[in-house]
């Protein structure tokens, strides 16, 4: 049944498994070659549009700043906004896309950025994940991520989803706006997408992320590192961490550790580097960096890259797309994050303090 749990123990677990089908929903006739099909998005739609602003709070904004490196890779000047901080003071006339992604398409910092850009006359579009929610109706256009029903506090599979839809849409927009270019390998980049529900299969069948919690439970704090495309990732593994284990978690781009975060490291901490990704070896060298400081490292990298002198622990990744791989690492944090919770007897599903939707500012 859909919407129980089922033989499981958490809603959150079974979302996590869940993902392979979210994402066959995601993208369920929306492909095709090199080309997206979005029904409510026809070919055109984005003509006159030459930057976008992404507007989102938690982990849609996680989503919304991976898209925006998409979109600033085809040559839009494209922002990620956290939806609390977009104010009048952004440049937006109707040559702006502004696009709200919230899962629930309830949030009330969400939709009132969204207001402020249609006083503005941008273009609006909302990524959600609830068929007739308030953004859905407020947007001028609405693409549904598609991803199911997401009972866990916590998102997991709607996160996925929805930097998958995202894709789709910056592909939309790239063919659309004469501001930008669809990227050149399209079809490979695509083609990663549509294999991205087996790879996320392939992932879920290994069992290396209970062992690396066990080893590293009850450390003072665990920190996240990644850049480019993984930065999003270091961000939304410290926030899954910290918001179901309740324990020190924060996520850093790997080249700014040096420039603070270094302070923090001690043997009781541990490090996750994210070294999937184009530039994976740089972050290599900024955890090599931390080990010298006694952390302990836990490096989430592609099969077949030599991490032996650095890592404690390793996390392997199945091998796809550069842009694309840095989901199957959340995968694998959110594997990490769920059985360190476990470990902890925390309240996973509705973790203290914390509600699946916020409807106040
Ligand atoms: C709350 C939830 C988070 C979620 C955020 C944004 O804080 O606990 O899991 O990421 O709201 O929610 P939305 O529905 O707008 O994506």
């Amino acid at each position: 049944e859909e919407t129980g749990k089922g033989e499981y123990e958490h809603f959150m677990r079974k979302e996590i498994d869940a993902q392979p089908e979210a994402l066959r929903g995601t993208l369920a006739g929306r492909v095709d070659g090199d080309d997206v099909d979005l029904d409510t998005l026809p070919d055109g739609t984005f003509e006159e549009i030459d930057h976008v602003h992404l507007v989102a709070c938690g982990t849609s904004y996680h989503a919304a700043l991976a898209a925006s490196r998409q979109l600033v890779r085809a040559g839009l000047p494209a922002t990620a906004y956290r939806a609390s901080e977009y104010h009048d003071l952004q440049p937006v006339d109707e040559s702006t896309l502004v696009v709200a992604v919230t899962q629930s398409g309830e949030t009330a910092d969400t939709l009132s950025a969204l207001r402020r850009a249609h006083e503005a006359d941008a273009r609006t579009v909302a990524v959600t994940n609830v068929v007739g929610s308030t953004v859905s109706r407020e947007a001028d256009d609405t693409l549904y991520i598609r991803a199911g029903p997401e009972i866990g506090v916590a998102a997991t599979k709607t996160f996925t989803s929805q930097v998958v839809a995202l894709s789709l849409l910056t592909h939309r927009v790239a063919s659309d706006s004469a501001a930008a270019t669809v990227r050149e390998d399209a079809a490979e980049f695509l083609a990663a997408l549509e294999a991205l529900p087996e790879a996320v299969e392939d992932l879920l069948a290994t069992t290396e992320a209970r062992s690396v919690s066990d080893a590293h439970i009850g450390r003072d704090a665990h920190f996240f590192i990644g850049r480019d495309f993984e930065y999003p990732v270091a961000l939304e593994g410290a926030l899954k961490f910290k918001e179901i284990t309740y324990e020190h978690a924060e996520g850093f781009a790997s080249g700014e550790l040096k420039h603070g975060p270094l302070a923090l490291v001690t043997p009781e901490t541990t490090l996750y580097a994210l070294l999937t990704g184009d530039r994976g070896e740089e972050t290599l060298k900024n955890a090599e960096e931390a080990k010298a400081r006694g952390v302990n490292v836990v490096a989430v990298a592609p099969e077949g890259m030599a991490v032996g002198g650095v890592a404690d622990e390793v996390l392997r990744v199945p091998d796809t797309h550069p842009d694309v791989v840095g989901l199957l690492a959340n995968v694998q944090l959110q594997l990490v994050s769920y059985y360190t919770a476990h470990g902890l007897g925390r309240s996973i599903d509705k973790p203290r303090n914390l509600a699946k939707s916020v409807t106040v500012e």
